[in-house]
Formats: C-alpha cells, structure tokens, sequence
C-alpha cells in the first residue's frame, strides 16, 4: 500500500500574501497533498484583523488552481495537529535571517513534542524576502498600495476593512 505523502503548511496567514503563497505553490511540487493550517490565533498582536473564516477563504481563493492542497482551521498543538492529519512534515518558509531564532525555536519545541514530524523550510525569493502580513497591515492602513504583495482580494478586503482606498 502506499503511503500519502502529506505535508502541513502552517500559519496564521492574517492575511495570506504573495510570499506565503510562492511557499504554498512550492510545496505543493514537492509532496502529494499539502494541507494549509490556519491558526485561530486568537491572541496573536491583541488578535487577527481578519476571523478565522476569512483567512481561510482568501487562501482557498488563491490556491483554487492547486488540486494538492486543501486549508482547514487549527488550534491547539501544531504537532497535534500534523497527527490528526496524517502529515510527517511541517513547511515553514523562511526570509530573512530574522525569522531564523524563532522559527529555530518553534522546530526544536515541535521536534520534542513528536520526533516523527520534521520541520522543513523553504527559502523566500528574494522579491518576497521583506514581506510579512504585518508589513501589509501597516502599509495599508497607512493608505499605501499594497498591490503585488497579496491577492486582489485581500486588497479589497483590506481597503475596505480599513476604510482606505489603495
Ligand atoms: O504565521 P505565524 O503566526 O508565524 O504562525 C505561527 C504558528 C501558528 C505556526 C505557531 O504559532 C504555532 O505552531 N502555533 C501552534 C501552537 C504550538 O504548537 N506551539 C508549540 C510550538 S512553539
């Protein structure tokens, strides 16, 4: 029998943007099915801008052209989680050498809880290097342009979200 070869790509994705999806894109090359876990995150920066739903829609929006992947809602244990799903490695992207520590934290930590789930990452390109969701929030709510950093959609959202124009 074979075996499915899953891998989870976590996040809070408040909101997904053009970097997270290159990763999901990439991923989606590379193993058989790739779930994208979104985190509730409920305390994440004094809470998400975007519910739970909405992140999940803007992502299944982006990835309708990817038959491999499927984006479902976690909380709890991200270990507990790749479990449920049947899934032996966790995808992180990684830009630049900032998000080393934690990402180097959070690979131990999930590493001790459950040594059968590997932590792989995928380097950003370098277009996408300095891009984060936080990044787009203040751009937008500043009433910058965030176009070619993240779906047409979420730029609606946010604008509208925001009560800005971009
Ligand atoms: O997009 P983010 O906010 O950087 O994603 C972080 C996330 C949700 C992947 C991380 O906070 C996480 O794995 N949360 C679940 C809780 C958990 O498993 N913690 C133990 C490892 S630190």
């Amino acid at each position: 029998m074979s075996q499915v070869n899953r891998a989870i790509c976590p996040g809070t994705f408040d909101p997904v943007t053009n970097g997270h999806l290159d990763v999901i894109d990439r991923a989606s090359a590379l193993f058989d099915e790739i779930v994208v876990a979104v985190a509730l995150s409920p305390d994440k920066g004094g809470g998400p801008l975007f519910e739970l739903e909405e992140r999940i829609a803007f992502i299944e929006q982006a990835v309708s052209s990817l038959p491999n992947v499927r984006v479902q809602p976690f909380d709890g244990l991200l270990v507990e989680c790749a479990q449920e799903m049947d899934a032996k490695v966790i995808i992180k992207g990684l830009r630049a050498v900032t998000d080393f520590e934690r990402e180097f934290q959070m690979a131990q930590l999930n590493y001790r809880l459950d040594k059968t789930v590997e932590t792989m990452f995928i380097m950003s390109i370098p277009e996408y290097a300095y891009l984060s969701s936080s990044a787009v929030k203040e751009i937008a709510r500043h009433g910058g342009s965030v176009n070619g950093l993240v779906p047409d959609a979420v730029c609606e959202a946010l604008a509208s979200r925001l009560h800005q124009s971009l």
